[in-house]
């Protein structure tokens, strides 16, 4: 028997203390958040998601009155930036939200399982790590990848 345990790196920052590129790509996230159509659950959640081409593609949770046919603002994101560029790889992601009292979250939201699982298979197409940035309104969380957010992922390739 041997017991293995699993950190998950994350860095910690003030919005101040990002870089240009990370603080456009978080004021893009916070657009996208208003954005949402989240009538139901009236939670907002926006993504932004930066390509090897310096295209930002931008997207929110888009809820249905058939509850499991809406999906989250980081899949339709991913998906969209990989239907409208196919050649593009991603690099990085910002995901922002706001809660059902309309403001931003205090903490940085968590993507769910399924957007990480979603987002780690574009991190392989890349073959390169996609940084994650989770945006609170008092701290922003990096991540240095995709892989970082799931550990024991499935994975076919
Ligand atoms: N949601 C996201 O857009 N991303 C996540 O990672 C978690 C949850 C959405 C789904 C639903 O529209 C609303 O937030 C409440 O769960």
């Amino acid at each position: 028997m041997k017991d293995i345990s699993v950190t998950i790196p994350i860095r910690e920052y003030g919005y101040d203390e990002l870089t240009a590129e990370d603080r456009l790509l978080v004021d893009k996230a916070r657009e996208a958040s208003r954005r949402a159509y989240a009538p139901y659950s009236h939670f907002s959640v926006g993504a932004a998601i930066l390509l090897d081409n310096g295209a930002i593609i931008t997207g929110s949770n888009q809820e249905n009155a058939a509850f499991p046919s809406g999906l989250c603002a980081e899949r339709t994101t991913a998906f969209y930036a990989h239907s409208a560029h196919p050649e593009s790889r991603f690099r990085a992601v910002a995901i922002a939200a706001n809660g059902t009292d309309g403001n931003e979250i205090a903490d940085p939201v968590a993507p769910c399982g399924a957007c990480r699982q979603v987002l780690l298979e574009y991190e392989k197409l890349a073959g390169d790590d996609v940084r994650v940035i989770l945006v609170g309104r008092d701290k922003i969380y990096i991540l240095p990848s995709v892989r970082s957010t799931l550990p024991l992922a499935f994975s076919e390739f």
